[in-house]
């Protein structure tokens, strides 16, 4: 084999014989070659040395090149030997691939081992927000009891904001829900109370029904130690053939029994008025404010709760029930201030304020993050 093809100028330049058969390895140019493979540290070099053996422009190409001016006797001996050389050369370089690659591998494992002696970093877990466990407490109690927890729209309209519960456009009620309009929609508003839900559920489905719904409401309001322009709200409503006053007076005395864990909680029914009940009350539960603490369950004093009442005819009519046939008892409560006089709060907007060192103490369990 001649030097002729080689190319010229190049870093490697090299010189195969030609004549008697001899076997590849023996070749100069093999033997060069696999000092230089032999040598060779790194895959990137190694690479180097491939293409300009083995490559579209590297020795061995150019070598095959120069077979077409040969004759056929000759062509067939340097052909063979060509081949012999080109299969020991990728013999060699394949091995010493899987060689330096083996050696990288265990460079990493050696020098990329963890370092298990170092102190973990600190986990932050997180806990359920106090208003969460009130409302999944009530959610429970109320489900243990027959009751479907139903989800209502925070963004709703006039209509079943208000008129369907019969508080038509005049009435003076509505002044008092400080509404927040939708900007350029003059009927959509974000609910003032979750009574909306009633009338969401009864469009859907018909008595006998038990519902409670929890949610958020907003009303244009003050902020201070005991308003926020949004809170919760429960609201009930129980729609069976018989339901009366007993039940509405039964149901919600033990919810007060349950969620204050007071047995013996004294429960007042005070006349009161709501659109959409009549008659309309409010319910009060006694509670003692000796040295300023105030002590729910104990004591002769009353501390208002919420509001209730039998469903008015009318809101039934509005959603196509015969208030003869069905009638039955609604009721209304903040989540917050539930959750103020049981945990004993003076601020509400600590609930909001998502200060870790009160989200810790109120919070339970642990959430992974
Ligand atoms: N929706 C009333 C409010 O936001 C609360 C309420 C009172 C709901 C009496 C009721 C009810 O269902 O019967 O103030």
């Amino acid at each position: 084999m001649s030097s002729s093809g080689l190319p010229r100028g190049s870093k490697y330049k090299n010189r195969v014989s030609s004549g008697s058969f001899m076997t590849a390895s023996t070749y100069p140019l093999c033997q060069e070659w696999k000092q230089k493979v032999e040598n060779c540290l790194h895959l990137s070099e190694l690479e180097e040395i491939r293409v300009h053996l083995l490559g579209k422009s590297g020795l061995i190409t150019a070598e095959l090149k120069t077979l077409g001016q040969l004759s056929h006797e000759e062509r067939k001996t340097k052909g063979s030997e060509i081949n012999a050389v080109r299969d020991y050369l990728s013999s060699l370089l394949t091995h010493k691939k899987s060689e330096l690659e083996q050696k990288a591998l265990e460079f990493r494992l050696t020098t990329e081992a963890l370092d298990i002696t170092l102190p973990i970093r600190p986990e932050k877990k997180g806990k359920l927000h106090l208003l969460t466990q009130v409302i999944q407490d009530i959610q429970n109690y109320f489900r243990d009891l027959g009751f479907q927890i139903v989800e209502g729209h925070e963004i709703d309209d006039d209509y079943h904001n208000f008129d369907a519960l019969n508080i038509p456009a005049h009435h003076p009620a509505r002044q008092n829900h400080d509404t927040f309009y939708i900007k350029d929609h003059p009927l959509r508003l974000l609910r003032t109370h979750t009574s909306t839900a009633q009338i969401r559920t009864l469009e859907t489905q018909k008595p006998p029904l038990r519902i409670i719904s929890i949610g958020r409401v907003y009303r244009s309001d003050a902020l201070d130690a005991t308003h926020t322009p949004m809170f919760h709200q429960l609201e009930g409503l129980v729609l069976e053939k018989n339901t009366h006053m007993g039940h509405l007076k039964g149901c919600l005395t033990d919810f007060c029994r349950h969620f204050f864990n007071v047995d013996d909680i004294k429960a007042r029914f005070r006349p009161s008025f709501f659109p959409f009940t009549e008659p309309s009350g409010e319910l009060d539960i006694n509670c003692s404010r000796e040295d300023g603490q105030l002590k729910i369950g104990i004591g002769n004093n009353w501390m208002e709760i919420l509001g209730c009442g039998m469903v008015h005819p009318n809101v039934l009519k509005n959603c196509d029930i015969n208030p003869d046939e069905y009638q039955g008892f609604a009721f209304g409560v903040g989540i917050e201030r539930l959750t103020m006089l049981k945990y004993r709060l003076p601020d509400i907007r600590a609930l909001y304020e998502s200060d870790e060192r009160w989200l810790n103490h109120y919070g339970v369990g642990s959430v992974a993050l």
